[in-house]
């Protein structure tokens, strides 16, 4: 994808030759009403731009967008004015809603050359990571040239900070911006270009920079060491699995991050197979890996003094003559069994596998990522992902994740459902056997592998990860790049707290 070329500008957004301005809105109490920043364009316009708005219907409710020509009262020959929503109580506007702002703008601009937008003046880094988000486009596959997103945009800077901040908020919210897009182009790219080898292949390409080291372990090196899950599921595909390990080392490196993304390239469900409805959706089931591989370069771009390593265990779930099947136990990596009882819970057992490994080398932290269970859908929608883990740090998750605009909400792990996976032959089984808490009781499978006394967190990203619906704010259809804003931002409270 090509993402626009952006600027901070200093020329006045009424004299710029531009095709566009963008203004900022909101639903005040009586009706639409300017928000900062566009005094100026309402100057130009005899101070009644309100009026024209609001003849025109204009709201200012959250992502409207509406388009005036300006007849001459700005350089540019046209204004949009896009809906930020309400206001708080005390008239302040959240990052949030000006990164969705700017996403719906972006997507009303496709097609042109150059535009100034005076919603950066606002919050800067939401401005951008919605305009880059927003006009994310995967058209590898298209062989008709559709409309290109906008080319550049001139960003009005905020009245408040120095030129230098304001030019690092810029840089760090592109390459977080670039981090999400690249998440979305893995989970966009079709199951028969992207499967497990070429797949690790990209991130071994990928790892081509500074401080970013890349270990692949195909079948031969898997068997020799005993990863028994990531074998398992992966036996059905004439494709073979691998396990990736991406790390990063960081100038004075405080503390050790292990990060583990679920990388099935796709899920049939193997001999459990899936109904076909919906079935294609099951590409995206790597958009867990996809995430922790984007966070480790992100961390090398933005030189976090941390050392982060993501562990991608990629398997291909299909159903064929050598494929696992119910009733098979697995020796996982570490030595535990399982008994498969559902061959569609492949998630957790590739996942076990690597965190298990991941645990070895000492992490100070665990986050493990997955499009893990239907029941998180069912639980919290397709927006809002569960996570799960140790207490405290479940929670610091959950509300950095909401405070990145990415909701997440602490979920349970109930002792009561462990006696569910209880198995007749191995030491756990992978499926309860009954539907109730299914989200969490994958949760307590993962649990079961995690070292003693190690800091952890689960992510299920299950409904958040990929937009099945029409694009919305900066969400564009397909993969979402959901959680990687939420990673960064806890790597960069640890590396700022510990
Ligand atoms: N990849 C799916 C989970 C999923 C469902 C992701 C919908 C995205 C959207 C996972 O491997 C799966 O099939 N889980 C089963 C678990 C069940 C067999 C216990 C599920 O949720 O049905
Ligand atoms: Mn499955
Ligand atoms: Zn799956």
């Amino acid at each position: 994808m090509t993402a626009p070329k952006l600027a901070i500008t200093d020329s006045d957004p009424i004299s710029t030759a531009v095709d566009a301005v963008v203004i900022g809105t909101l639903q005040g109490r009586d009706g639409v009403v300017l928000a900062g920043a566009a005094e100026g364009v309402n100057a130009a316009y005899e101070g009644a731009l309100l009026q024209v708005l609001t003849t025109v219907g204009a709201s200012g409710k959250a992502e409207e967008v509406v388009t005036l020509p300006t007849l001459g009262k700005l350089t540019a020959p046209l204004l949009l004015a896009v809906g930020l929503g309400k206001p708080a109580e005390d008239g302040s506007i959240t990052e949030e809603q000006v990164r969705r702002a700017s996403g719906a703008v972006a997507r009303a601009l496709t097609g042109k050359k150059r535009v100034v937008t005076t919603l950066s003046a606002l919050h800067l880094g939401a401005a951008v990571e919605g305009t880059v988000l927003g006009s994310y486009a995967f058209t590898t596959y298209k062989t008709a040239a559709g409309d290109a997103p906008v080319a550049k945009v001139d960003l009005v800077a905020p009245a408040e900070g120095t030129a230098k901040a304001h030019r690092a908020t810029v840089k760090a919210a592109t390459a977080i911006a670039e981090a999400v897009s690249l998440t979305r182009d893995l989970v966009n790219t079709p199951p028969n270009d992207l499967f497990p080898e070429s797949f690790a292949n990209r991130v071994a390409e990928l790892a081509k920079t500074d401080g970013v080291e890349v270990e692949v372990l195909d079948e031969k090196a898997l068997r020799k060491q005993g990863f028994g899950g990531i074998l398992g599921v992966g036996t059905g595909s004439t494709r073979q699995p691998r396990l990736v390990r991406l790390t990063y080392r960081g100038p004075k490196a405080t503390k050790k991050v292990a990060l583990v993304g679920k990388g099935i390239t796709f899920d049939t469900g193997g001999i459990s197979i899936k109904p076909a409805a919906g079935m294609e959706e099951m590409t995206s089931d790597m958009g867990g890996a996809a995430a922790v591989i984007a966070t480790v370069l992100l961390a090398a771009k933005l030189k976090y003094p941390l050392e982060v390593t993501a562990w991608a265990p990629m398997a291909e779930n299909m159903p064929s003559g050598a494929a696992y099947r119910p009733g098979d136990v697995l020796t996982m990596y570490g030595g535990k069994t399982v008994e498969v009882l559902n061959t569609d819970a492949e998630g957790r057992l590739i996942l076990v596998d690597a965190m298990v490994r991941a645990a070895e080398d000492g992490p100070d932290y665990l986050i493990e990522t997955s499009t893990l269970t239907g029941a998180q859908v069912v639980a919290l929608g397709k927006r809002t992902a569960g996570v799960m883990g140790s207490d405290d740090f479940r929670d610091r998750v959950a509300a950095l994740g909401r405070a990145v605009g990415e909701n997440a909400w602490a979920m349970p792990l109930p002792d009561e459902l462990r006696g569910d996976l209880d198995s007749r032959v191995a030491d756990i089984a992978n499926v309860t056997g009954h539907r109730w808490g299914g989200m969490l009781a994958a949760g307590i499978f993962l649990r079961e592998f995690v070292a003693e006394g190690l800091t952890w967190a689960h992510i299920d990203v299950a409904g958040p990860s990929f937009n099945s619906g029409g694009p919305h704010g900066y969400t564009t259809k397909g993969g979402t790049g959901v959680p990687v804003r939420t990673l960064a931002a806890v790597l960069a409270d640890i590396a700022a707290n510990g």
